[in-house]
């Protein structure tokens, strides 16, 4: 018998967790998400500016952070069931920081061509440092479970099948919440194939695209200044360009200057339609009634200024109407910016030829720029806005002389949002007008619906998925 107790297997000594810049930032800007309600797009700039004055970050380390983090965020809920199916508990009941983590590994396993070892000793590393070691060792074991599959080995294994329960399955494979599968699907009809592009699409990081404020700066100027590999034509506005990845708008001289902004191909069209609409009578003053921050009343203070007529851009909250008297200085035509309630607006009735009111809404159409959005929105929100976007739009028609035009725009697709309102204020506000089809305003632009109203989408246009309804006053 061996009576000596049993020798220890010498401790393996300490090493201290590595940092890695670009994963401990990623982390920090998924915590404030989640933590803080932030939003990606505001907290990460500073974020990448700091780590690039204290860290050295260079141009690939800020696109792997911004990778990591909207990456993350969109796929959030095909990375949660997968995590589910790989812990023994409801993720409720998982601490968010360790679910942040454990999203941030799922991501760069499934997500992104970094190797699966690297993928989870780096969330390790991070894990130990932001979690401590205990911890760290259940997002090494999560990890590896995940790790045995890739992404669509783990679909098969966690999305209801299609057959059995469609929205169910999109919603898990699109990584979108089911109610907004549903609602989409609603506003796009038609079948499978159109609605996977188009929640695919939402999962897309969205082109950067400039508009030449017209009189200002022109497309050919754009491209001449980011070079013919940095810069492409529009796809429908004849003032857009588009830059390749990774291309900085900010140095250029013309949108310092003023003379173009970053916008999307769809709020142009917006504009340049309300403005294409020919009118009987005088064509002078146009109104922009919920502006801020600015980017469609500075195209609208653009093509107004070639006409000779002056542009009213009023906004509600102080702050933003301040984004406006930026978007809108240097207009080479009249313009004036107010802060004012659209709803019990200041002006008289009738004062205005044309009017744009692009109204508060859900943004279910711009899913793709704002990655957190999808989780955030609930089904609530819908109804929540009509009244608002009701009475804007009721005044919008009251703002506009007989014979005059109004535009109604959201960036969300969803029918309540849009010829819901539309129709409501016809048959019930006590305001004459008409619908004017809307589609040859857009020329060129396919697939833009029956009329007379249209809607634009991220995956038939590269847009935002904007709706614009165009209402002239008959009495
Ligand atoms: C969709 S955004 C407009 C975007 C803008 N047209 C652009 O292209 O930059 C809607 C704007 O309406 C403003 N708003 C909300 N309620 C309002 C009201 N009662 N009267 C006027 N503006 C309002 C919001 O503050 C927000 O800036």
């Amino acid at each position: 018998m061996n009576d000596q107790a049993p020798r220890k297997r010498p401790a393996k000594p300490y090493r201290r967790p590595k940092k890695d810049p670009v994963r401990m930032l990623a982390f920090e800007a998924l915590r404030a998400v989640d933590e803080r309600d932030a939003y990606a797009n505001l907290v990460l700039p500073p974020l990448l500016r700091k780590a690039r004055e204290k860290e050295g970050f260079e141009a690939r380390d800020a696109a792997l952070a911004t990778e990591l983090v909207y990456g993350t965020l969109r796929r959030q809920g095909t990375y949660d069931a997968i995590i589910a199916s790989c812990v023994d508990r409801p993720l409720r009941e998982v601490d968010p920081p360790v679910l942040d983590v454990l999203s941030l590994g799922a991501h760069q396993l499934l997500g992104t061509r970094i190797p699966s070892h690297a993928a989870v000793s780096a969330s390790v590393e991070l894990a130990r440092v932001v979690l401590g070691d205990g911890r760290a060792k259940f997002v090494n074991a999560v990890l590896r479970k995940i790790a045995a599959h890739d992404l669509d080995g783990w679909l098969e294994r966690v999305a209801p099948p299609y057959e059995d329960d469609p929205e169910a399955h999109l919603a898990v494979v699109h990584s979108h919440p089911r109610w907004i599968v549903s609602a989409l699907w609603d506003a796009l009809g038609g079948g499978r194939a159109g609605i996977e592009d188009l929640l695919e699409a939402d999962n897309e990081r969205p082109e950067v695209t400039l508009v030449a404020r017209p009189g200002r700066s022109t497309p050919e100027e754009l491209l001449a200044a980011v070079g013919e590999d940095s810069g492409l034509p529009g796809r429908w506005s004849p003032y857009a360009v588009r830059l390749a990845e990774g291309g900085e708008p900010g140095a250029l001289d013309a949108v310092r200057e003023g003379r173009a902004g970053v916008q999307d191909e769809g709020s142009q069209l917006v504009a340049l339609a309300l403005a294409g609409v020919p009118l009987d009578g005088p064509d002078e003053r146009w109104l922009d009634g919920c502006a801020g921050p600015g980017g469609k009343a500075a195209l609208l203070g653009a093509l107004a200024a070639q006409r000779g007529a002056a542009l009213l851009a009023s906004e509600k909250q102080p702050h933003r109407a301040r984004l406006v008297e930026r978007a809108l200085a240097g207009n080479p035509g009249p313009y004036q910016v107010i802060a004012a309630d659209g709803t019990r607006p200041p002006w008289r009735e009738g004062a205005f030829d044309r009017v744009l009111v692009d109204v508060p809404c859900t943004g279910l159409g711009a899913l793709r720029r704002r990655p957190e959005a999808r989780w955030r929105r609930r089904p609530e929100d819908v109804p929540g806005f009509a009244p608002l976007q009701r009475d804007l739009l009721r005044e919008a028609l009251r703002a506009v002389r007989v014979g005059g035009v109004v535009g109604y725009a959201t960036c969300s697709p969803h029918p309540a949002e849009t010829k819901a309102v539309v129709d409501d204020v016809l048959k019930r506000e006590g305001v004459s007008a008409e619908w004017i089809d809307a589609r040859p305003y857009m020329q060129g632009v396919p697939v833009l619906g029956d009329g007379p109203d249209v809607q634009l989408w991220p995956h038939l246009h590269g847009t935002d998925a904007m709706y614009l309804a165009l209402l002239r006053r008959t009495a």
